[in-house]
């Protein structure tokens, strides 16, 4: 990125805001789809979406932060974005160091706690550094939450959860009669974290992508053919008021 955007002018602070309505998720979960073709439509390489994609990211979050949402989660990188060109992967995870680089002490100011869920062992060392270094930074922080999803899957996800659970199992730190949702939750990366919400999915395709298929039992969907690049604070607040006309009834009527 070559010019910071500004997180927040000097001016504005958490209370100057007038977002404070009723009934605003606490936690909204985003799959950030579109990049490429947001690139390819301007004959540029893929990488120049991604990049644009990030600047996206800057928007929302400072967005959330004025909207007092709790959490938001982001679909980073998965654990199938391994199968595309070495240079694109590349790219993108080098995108959180960048991101982290320019943005964390705009985030610590405005009291965003940074949280990473995937197998963030298994990524380059400078990704896990950046987000580990940052993780450390924010960890007292008690606004926004901004979990960054980076080689995550949630197949993966919740495979390993029941083999932890299975070895709880058989060391009897856990009996089979007292395992219940609550008690597998733990066991997953979002270990603590409320479910979202709210789902947003930009990109125009609707499906999951192996995103947070546990947590998502009673998630409010909601899509949008803009791409993520496009995606802006207009579009966002769309979202909200969509979320807030729905009836959330849990099963029940
Ligand atoms: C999907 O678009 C997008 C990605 C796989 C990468 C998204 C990553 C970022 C926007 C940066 C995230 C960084 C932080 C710090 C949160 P696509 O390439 O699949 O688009 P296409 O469907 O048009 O090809």
């Amino acid at each position: 990125m070559s010019m910071k955007i500004p997180f927040f002018n000097n001016k504005q602070t958490k209370e100057s805001f007038h977002y404070t309505e009723d009934n605003t998720p606490d936690h909204i979960a985003i799959i950030m789809d579109g990049n490429g073709r947001w690139a390819r439509n301007r004959g540029m390489p893929r990488v120049v979406g991604h990049k644009e994609g990030l600047s996206a990211v800057v928007k929302i979050v400072k967005v959330a932060v004025k909207c007092k949402v709790k959490v938001l989660t982001l679909y980073a990188f998965s654990t199938e974005n391994w199968k595309r060109p070495n240079a694109e992967v590349d790219f993108i995870l080098r995108l959180p160091k960048e991101f982290l680089t320019i943005y964390l002490p705009d985030l610590i100011a405005n009291n965003v706690r940074i949280e990473a869920i995937g197998d963030i062992e298994n990524l380059p060392t400078y990704t896990r550094e950046a987000v580990q270094h940052a993780i450390d930074r924010t960890r007292d922080n008690d606004g926004l939450q901004m979990t960054i999803a980076l080689n995550y899957g949630s197949r993966h996800e919740i495979l390993n959860a029941m083999k932890k659970m299975i070895a709880d199992v058989n060391e009897a730190k856990l009996s089979l009669d007292e395992l219940d949702e609550q008690r597998f939750s733990r066991y997953l990366h979002t270990a603590g974290m409320t479910e979202p919400d709210l789902l947003i999915r930009t990109g125009g395709e609707k499906r999951l992508s192996n995103f947070l298929l546990w947590q998502l039992a009673y998630t409010e969907f909601w899509f949008t053919d803009v791409l993520w690049p496009d995606f802006s604070e207009k579009e966002f607040m769309h979202a909200l008021e969509e979320y807030r006309q729905r009836k959330r009834r849990y099963g029940g009527i």
